[in-house]
């Protein structure tokens, strides 16, 4: 662990410690809050330790063609911008990052948004973003000696522990709520060979729990309130502004569940700002599902003050989150920005999930409250048509293919939760279709499908 280049900062009471001090549940001795990691270094302009933009934006050019294992991970890539370990030989890494960004044409054209994009996190090796956050912390686990790592999950940070830790050679265990993740995310943790216990409980339960057994038991817990998590999960800011040639988009969407991402991003690109590989930031808007929208709830009654914990229910299983953990951090990113923080309907997840598949990309139903939100906020007036707008679409489509083909069947949504709409889902709906084996059956059903 480099003590030398990082060390942690309390954003409650301001608090500064030693990596080595965290308590295992990574909150505050003091008051109670997260850590952020913070590069005491790069304060002084012309500081030893601080990366010099032009210099950095040559080497990362030149690491494209390069031939060492560290520069092909989205990740190490940018190591300059986290340097967290003493040693890279034990970065713990399946190649993570590097994930395409698309242009949305169908959308683009139906929005009126020329330049819009979506950067596609769901092809991360374990097909979600979760790898480019696990790949550093994981990193850290191993530099430390630990031999078991936990995190609770909604599935898709369990899928992606299991993988890392398998390839680290440690062992995982995995809390998850029981009946409540997608059978794809369930099935990850069961191959790459993880301790994985079902509770009778919610995601909030489960990590309740864990903060516990962790106290109790030289356990590293790698859910997001670990800092070297989003270390990790910050590297996507640094490739979209990569992607730009260094310029910046307009607005980035976020789905909001623990509220990691959504800091990690705010993080990467205030520290490009900080350190003039940019010159200013996107605006960041958290978008969540009605039925599992603390934060939404604190901007609208508390102007994110305080945030008070809801029962969650989604069918977007990975934001079925009522107490998230990070979401000062997302808060503050939100309102230094000058983004948004709103939720969307059943239907309108459902909606904009068919939309994002029909363009051939397809994600998971929490990925696509970012299209759903994005259109509240097209109608609102508060994105225009001139500007660059990037959706983060945070995990595959193959991770839940029961909600895509209960949606296809039409047994996805009540009548309620469609009424008015059902003319637009069934535009949207493709079933497979029963077909007699014979040629004339088939292009009968090829001609009577329209577009
Ligand atoms: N999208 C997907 C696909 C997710 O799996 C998650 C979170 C989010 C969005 C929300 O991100 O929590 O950083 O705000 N999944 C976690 C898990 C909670 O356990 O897999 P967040």
């Amino acid at each position: 662990m480099n003590e030398i280049l990082h060390q942690l900062r309390c954003i409650g009471c301001g608090a500064r410690i030693a990596g080595a001090e965290a308590r295992p549940d990574f909150r505050c001795v003091v008051c109670g809050e997260l850590f952020d990691v913070e590069y005491p270094g790069w304060s002084q302009r012309g500081g030893k330790d601080r990366p010099n933009p032009g210099g950095l934006k040559w080497v990362l050019r030149e690491r494209r063609s390069s031939a060492e294992a560290l520069d092909h991970s989205g990740v190490w890539r940018y190591r300059e911008l986290l340097p967290i370990l003493d040693n890279f030989g034990n970065v713990v890494s399946l190649l993570e990052g590097n994930t395409p960004l698309y242009h949305l044409t169908r959308m683009s054209k139906a929005l009126k948004i020329d330049r819009l994009f979506v950067k596609h996190q769901g092809m991360n090796p374990t097909g979600s973003f979760k790898d480019t956050g696990m790949t550093a912390a994981m990193s850290v686990a191993k530099e430390w000696g630990f031999e078991c790592v936990a995190c609770a999950s909604t599935g898709n940070t369990s899928a992606a522990m299991a993988a890392y830790a398998a390839r680290a050679g440690l062992k995982s265990l995995v809390l998850i709520p029981e009946g409540k993740i997608a059978w794809g995310k369930l099935s990850q943790a069961m191959d790459y060979g993880a301790v994985t216990c079902q509770l009778k409980s919610d995601f909030d339960g489960c990590m309740h729990l864990l903060s516990q057994i962790v106290k109790e038991a030289p356990i590293y817990l790698l859910n997001s309130v670990n800092p070297y998590r989003l270390e990790g999960q910050k590297t996507p800011a640094f490739e979209i502004a990569e992607a730009f040639d260094w310029s910046v988009p307009d607005h980035l969407i976020v789905p909001g569940g623990n509220l990691g991402n959504s800091s990690a991003l705010g993080k990467g690109f205030r520290e490009m700002l900080e350190l003039g590989l940019v010159s200013r930031m996107p605006r960041i808007s958290v978008i969540q599902a009605a039925g599992a929208n603390p934060l939404v709830r604190s901007f609208r009654e508390h102007q994110a003050t305080v945030l008070e914990p809801v029962m969650a229910h989604t069918r977007a299983t990975a934001i079925r989150i009522g107490n998230p953990a990070s979401w000062r951090k997302a808060a503050r990113a939100i309102q230094e920005t000058g983004g948004w923080c709103l939720d969307v309907t059943e239907a309108e997840i459902a909606i904009a999930k068919a939309e994002i598949g029909a363009e051939g990309l397809g994600c998971e139903p929490a990925s696509a409250v970012t299209l759903a939100g994005l259109k509240k906020l097209r109608a609102e007036g508060k994105v225009s048509s001139s500007e660059t707008v990037v959706l983060m679409l945070t995990g595959h489509t193959l991770k839940d293919a029961d909600y895509t083909i209960d949606f296809h069947r039409g047994k996805l949504l009540g009548k309620e939760e469609i009424a008015g709409r059902e003319a637009e889902i069934a535009g949207l709906r493709r079933d497979a279709l029963a077909v007699d084996a014979t040629p004339a059956a088939v292009l009968a059903a090829l001609k009577g499908r329209a577009g």
